[in-house]
């Protein structure tokens, strides 16, 4: 992974046919896909359930980009290395999760990965500042996180504004995960995003054996953000 600022798609594999995970990734990637956004769900920090490291690892030979793997839950530690020999090339835990982020960024670079933060609607922008030099990815969420398909929060593009200008030029993404379409691309492109997961905008309308929307899709998301 190398590093640069120019907007990346990264389609969520929950928007996908979960029967169907390694065809729906071959599908988005050979759409335009940049980064493939793997969310993962426990049941207990967001309410709802989705996979395991056992299913990243199986979709792992399915993924050329880059595997991003999204963890909602709490506690994050013991999970950690599960998640890094399953083959993430980043790891992101919310700082929300429990009271040692600090140690859990260690620990996803300890095991090999890149490493990020999310931060929920609600967690001010100063929750990172002692994380800048250590995290690789700060992901801000513009949904309460647990589900896909829900509406955008405008009051997170001031947090993203801010973000930018604390981060200046060490070489952290800015990834905005949640109601991310091409009328809200172009906001958070313009206050200094990179990385933008889209679920349900990267999905719509196509399939694995009418995957030409998916690339619609992801090219209208990208162009909006780019004319921002
Ligand atoms: C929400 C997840 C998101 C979700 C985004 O908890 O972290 O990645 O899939 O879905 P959309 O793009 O539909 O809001
Ligand atoms: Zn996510």
């Amino acid at each position: 992974m190398t590093f640069d600022r120019s907007v990346k798609i990264a389609p969520s594999i929950l928007a996908a046919d979960f029967a169907n995970f390694g065809a729906e990734i071959e599908a988005v990637e050979a759409q335009g896909a940049d980064w493939i956004h793997v969310d993962v769900m426990d049941g207990h920090f967001v309410p709802n359930l989705t996979f395991g490291p056992a299913m990243c690892k199986a979709i792992r030979p399915h993924i050329k980009t880059v595997m991003d793997v999204h963890l909602m839950i709490a506690p994050v530690d013991p999970y950690i290395d599960a998640f890094a020999e399953a083959g993430a090339d980043v790891i992101t835990a919310h700082v929300e999760a429990g009271p040692h982020i600090h140690r859990t960024v260690q620990a996803i670079r300890g095991a090999g990965a890149k490493a990020g933060v999310a931060l929920n609607p609600a967690t001010p922008a100063s929750a990172v500042t002692h994380l800048l030099d250590m995290v690789d990815v700060i992901c801000v969420m513009t949904v309460n996180p647990g589900f896909g398909g829900q509406k955008f929060i405008h009051s997170q593009i001031e947090k993203v504004r801010e973000l930018r200008a604390m981060i200046g030029d060490r070489p952290i993404h800015i990834e905005i995960d949640g109601g991310v379409d091409p009328s809200t691309a172009p906001l958070v492109r313009a206050a200094g995003a990179d990385v933008l997961v889209a679920g349900s905008a990267a999905f719509k309308g196509g399939s694995v054996s009418n995957p030409t929307p998916y690339g619609e899709n992801i090219r209208a998301i990208r162009t909006a953000a780019e004319n921002a």
